[in-house]
């Protein structure tokens, strides 16, 4: 089985690839893009309060036949317009024309108001009200895991995160307080060092791998997220990489092609932190000689 189930702390499963409609606006084309994502075997949708696409990804899992079982839906609290969790959930069961979601999310913890304990007793609300199988969060990091664990009734049952190799290592701790509670990870952005990055370390050993096993660096990437635990969410629309990404659950990476590509990752990591660094010193010096050129400007002593 190419991409299993992995069970959640909540006690359901979760099909460990999804296909995300983040990207894809509104009206016809998502409709189009999200029935053809589950032509092509995809029974996974990820979509939030925020995508504004919720209406849309309903009506292509109902014209596609399928039964409500067959296909896991995750939404996302998000904030929009203002409105609290309460109101969200519901409209947003309505949007997708269904009696429940598989998968509710806090989107981000900045969204967790007034603070995280108080927003996530109204989602544990949710999950007691039925309207959501399981619960979670999104874009959360190990501090603010441990302070929604501290007052938690139900753990969440994921956090949906940034993951791809040039991040790795500085989520590592979010990864590891995440599997000390049983939470699993889901991954987005997992292309980035090809779609967003491409020229940096990662570029040769992903060559290497992919001609070697015949497959295409996306694939790699997605072989990568899969080995180190993680549900990936995905998308793409064009039909060829859908497929394509459903066949990277069949690649085994060996230890020594992981290897490889953490150390690369970790290699661009610091590259690119190091770039970082340099900017905000090239800006503190921009604003120092304008100050000082201000200064010398008005006759104002500064030294
Ligand atoms: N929770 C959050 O805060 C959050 C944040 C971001 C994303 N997400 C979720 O994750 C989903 C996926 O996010 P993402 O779009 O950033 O993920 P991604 O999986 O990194 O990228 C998918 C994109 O990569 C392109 N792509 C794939 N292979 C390629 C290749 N070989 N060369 C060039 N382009 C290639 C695809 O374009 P084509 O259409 O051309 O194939 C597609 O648009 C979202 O839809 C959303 O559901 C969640």
């Amino acid at each position: 089985m190419p991409w299993d189930l992995i069970r959640l702390n909540s006690g359901y499963s979760i099909p460990s690839i999804g296909f995300g409609t983040w990207t894809l606006g509104n009206g016809q084309g998502p409709i189009d893009q999200v029935e053809q994502a589950l032509d092509s075997g995809y029974n996974h949708i990820d979509t939030a309060q925020s995508y504004r696409n919720e209406a849309e990804a309903g009506t292509a899992f109902h014209e596609s036949g399928l039964s409500r079982a067959d296909v896991f839906i995750t939404t996302k609290y998000s904030g929009t317009n203002g409105l609290d969790i309460d109101t969200s959930i519901h409209n947003s069961v309505t949007n997708l024309g269904i009696d429940y979601v598989d998968l509710y999310l806090i989107h981000s913890p900045r969204l967790a108001v007034p603070d995280i304990p108080t927003a996530w007793a109204k989602m544990e609300k949710v999950k007691e009200a039925g309207l959501a199988r399981s619960i979670g969060v999104s874009n959360f990091d190990a501090k603010d895991l441990q302070i929604l664990l501290a007052s938690a009734k139900i753990k969440p049952a994921v956090n949906q995160i940034l993951l791809h190799p040039y991040v790795y290592r500085q989520q590592l701790p979010i990864l590891e307080v995440a599997a000390a509670n049983n939470i699993v990870i889901e991954a987005y952005s997992a292309l980035i060092p090809i779609t967003k990055l491409p020229g940096g370390p990662l570029d040769a050993p992903l060559d290497e791998i992919a001609t070697r096993l015949g497959a295409t660096t996306d694939q790699v990437l997605l072989a990568w997220t899969k080995a180190k635990g993680a549900v990936v969410v995905t998308t793409s629309s064009k039909k060829i990489r859908l497929q394509g990404y459903l066949a990277a659950g069949d690649i085994e990476l060996t230890q020594e092609d992981i290897d490889a590509i953490d150390a690369a990752g970790a290699l661009g990591e610091k590259r690119m932190n190091a770039k970082v660094t340099l900017r905000k010193l090239a800006a503190g010096a921009l604003v120092g000689a304008a100050v000082f050129g201000a200064c010398s400007y008005f006759n104002i002593r500064i030294l």
